[in-house]
């Protein structure tokens, strides 16, 4: 009786072995146990890898100096550095245009530029009637109430416009926390 039930004990562990090594050898479900070297399901299987080609899109480095396309020469090191620069275009009531007014002369006490609102671009904006872009309004404020011109989309002149807005709301949010 014991003998009996220790060889079916013996027989299943056997069945047990076999069906692992079976399911090893080929597992439809595990493309890396597959031997087949072009199994479609496993590209690192594929005879034809476009990853090991030499023309491999994927290693050229988009940084590389040969590919690099740039905006506009270099222009800051830090934050700070563009804040710096637009702080003063801020203040600048002459070379920004002929009204003979700094931005600041509009806006300095935060005034109209809805901070309150804690919006982000692009929004509706009244005054020019349209949604637009932070670049776009520092631009139409450039072009109307300034009757200045306006800036290049890539120019650190925009950058740093842009940067001064930014630090200027950060201050606005710092003041009135609450
Ligand atoms: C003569 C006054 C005046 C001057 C100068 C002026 N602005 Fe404005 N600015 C306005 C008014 C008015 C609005 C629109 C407010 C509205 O419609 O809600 C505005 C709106 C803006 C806004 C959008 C505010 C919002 O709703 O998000 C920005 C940004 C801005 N101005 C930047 C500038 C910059 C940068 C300069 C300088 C290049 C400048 N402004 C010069 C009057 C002025």
């Amino acid at each position: 009786m014991m003998k009996l039930r220790q060889f079916s004990v013996f027989l299943s562990f056997l069945a047990l072995l076999s069906f692992a090594g079976v399911s090893e050898a080929a597992n439809p479900c595990n493309p890396c146990s597959m031997k087949t070297m072009h199994n479609p399901c496993n590209p690192c299987g594929m005879a034809a890898n476009p990853c090991s080609m030499g023309a491999n899109p994927c290693s050229m480095n988009p940084c590389s100096a040969d590919v690099k396309k740039n905006i506009r020469p270099h222009a800051f090191n830090s934050f700070q550095e563009s804040v710096d620069m637009g702080r003063k275009m801020w203040n600048d009531d002459e070379g920004m245009g002929k009204a003979g007014v700094a931005c600041l002369s509009c806006h300095a006490g935060f005034d109209m530029l809805h901070f309150d609102e804690n919006q982000n671009f692009p929004h509706y904006v009244k005054m020019v009637g349209d949604v637009v872009t932070l670049d776009q309004m520092i631009n139409y404020c450039l072009l109307n109430p300034m009757q200045g011109h306006e800036l290049a989309q890539n120019s650190k002149e925009m950058t740093a416009m842009a940067a001064y807005y930014r630090s200027y709301r950060m201050k606005y949010l710092r003041e009135h926390k609450k």
